[in-house]
């Protein structure tokens, strides 16, 4: 028997990325490769990359430069670049970092095997085109083997949205959804497999429109599966969560109390010249209406601090909002210039004050989250058990909350789901007991 061949797969960005590595892992299977977590060890090196910021792109040419020596040492050694990196730089990638043999864009996973074979006969491999088919059903199919009790599932890719600074539009392409009796296909295997939580993944996911009934229609359909007990989506954006998802926050008991809703800003002038198409007083009411009919939803947002030509009276208006919504968790980023979207042109706030600006709202988020973990103490809680810890006998899992959850007892297994009273709250996770 021949050797399997070794694939080493490093990924970047968000959980799509992750999503689609596990797939293109899948489909080289087919081509005789197993993964390794080692790149030394590695037929294949293949980049899983994002074009978010100038940093996660700039970081991917940092780590192809490492693998020069390996490169010597193995001729055959194949190197790939695929994501969005991948769609937005395309042969240049080649041009910029020869070792490159094969470039792939988000929409082509499904032609790996065939360029991975092209780029094994000394050809240098690229395709980002944006086809009319869905690539998934094109990659193999899952194997049979077991996995943990979560997992992600894209159900829709791709944005329309246009915000002035954003390039999914461009690596991703227009939005695309899969049809709904695929998704319900591989969600069922999945739980056949061991998983119990799903978390439905789109760039825009509650633009989905693979079911009559949108987003909350596939949702009410999952949760009359047996086996699956919670579900999740992310990320969506404000304007496309229609009444049916806002009522399905109420009445869904496996849809869990938590969403990422991101709004990037507070002032009605940034909002605007971002192109995100509501008003902040639009964003809190719909808030408003989310916890009329889930009032201990947690909410997560995205923010952006020093676009082009925000005040500090606008950069106030960020930090109001965030007060009077009070988020769970939440992640915020300095504006970064991308090459082809429309802010990158305009007049730009100095490094310096983005600088101040994001270590206030830091500061501010971080005394929300801790805020709101440590108000779990004394409460009962579900978790669904992930993963042993570090202390003999201890296990993590996740709150429905999403809060990392740590109990000591005996008997506990991956997979399992149990209420809990929460007993202390830590940096970034909470003690809790078997009640
Ligand atoms: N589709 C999602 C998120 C896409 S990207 C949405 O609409 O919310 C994830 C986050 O990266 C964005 O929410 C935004 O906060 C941030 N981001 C996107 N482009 C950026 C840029 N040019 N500079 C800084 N942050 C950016
Ligand atoms: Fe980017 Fe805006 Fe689309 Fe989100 S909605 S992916 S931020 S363009
Ligand atoms: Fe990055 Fe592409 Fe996701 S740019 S955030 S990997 S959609």
């Amino acid at each position: 028997m021949t050797q399997p061949k070794k694939l080493y797969i490093k990924t970047y960005g968000c959980q799509m990325n992750v999503y689609d590595s596990e797939r293109m892992a899948e489909a080289l299977g087919g081509q005789g490769y197993v993964e390794t977590s080692s790149a030394e060890d590695a037929d294949m090196i293949l980049l899983n990359t994002c074009h978010i910021r100038e940093k996660a792109a700039e970081k991917v040419y940092s780590e192809l430069g490492r693998y020069r020596d390996l490169k010597d040492a193995k001729p055959d050694l194949k190197i790939g670049v695929a994501g969005c990196v991948a769609q937005a730089e395309g042969a240049e990638i080649m041009r910029r970092q020869p070792l490159v043999d094969l470039v792939v864009g988000p929409q082509s996973y499904h032609r790996l095997p065939e360029l991975e074979a092209q780029a094994g006969q000394g050809r240098r491999a690229l395709d980002t085109d944006f086809p009319e088919e869905d690539k998934f059903v094109h990659l193999k199919a899952r194997p049979k083997a077991k996995r943990g009790p979560t997992a992600f599932l894209t159900v829709q890719e791709g944005c329309d949205k246009f915000c002035a600074f954003c390039v999914v539009p461009y690596t991703r392409g227009a939005e695309v959804s899969r049809p709904a009796d695929r998704v319900m296909t591989e969600a069922r295997d999945l739980i056949e497999r061991g998983v119990r939580e799903i978390t439905l993944l789109g760039q825009n996911v509650n633009a989905y429109d693979g079911h009559d009934r949108g987003l909350a229609g596939l949702i009410r359909d999952l949760a009359r599966v047996d086996g699956l007990e919670r579900i999740r989506f992310t990320t969506s954006h404000p304007n496309d969560m229609d009444e049916d998802l806002i009522a399905a926050h109420g009445d869904c008991a496996k849809l869990m109390p938590y969403l990422h809703l991101p709004v990037q800003a507070g002032s009605d002038r940034i909002l605007k010249r971002m192109n995100r198409q509501h008003t902040a007083e639009q964003y809190l009411t719909l808030i408003g209406r989310l916890r009329a009919v889930r009032p201990d939803l947690h909410l997560s947002g995205d923010f952006i601090v020093g676009f082009p030509e925000e005040t500090e009276a606008d950069f106030q208006a960020t930090l109001d909002l965030v007060e009077a919504v009070g988020y769970g968790s939440a992640y915020s980023f300095k504006y970064s210039p991308r090459p082809g979207t429309p802010a990158a042109e305009r007049p730009q706030v100095a490094e310096a004050e983005k600088d101040e600006r994001l270590q206030r709202l830091q500061a501010l988020l971080t005394r929300q989250q801790r805020a709101l973990q440590d108000a779990m103490v004394g409460r009962e809680v579900s978790v669904l058990f992930e993963k042993p810890g570090r202390m003999p006998g201890q296990m993590v899992g996740k709150s429905d909350y999403l809060h990392a959850v740590h109990v000591t007892a005996e008997g506990l297994a991956p997979g399992d789901l149990r209420r809990v009273r929460v007993l202390e709250s830590g940096p970034n996770s909470l003690k809790a007991a078997l009640v």
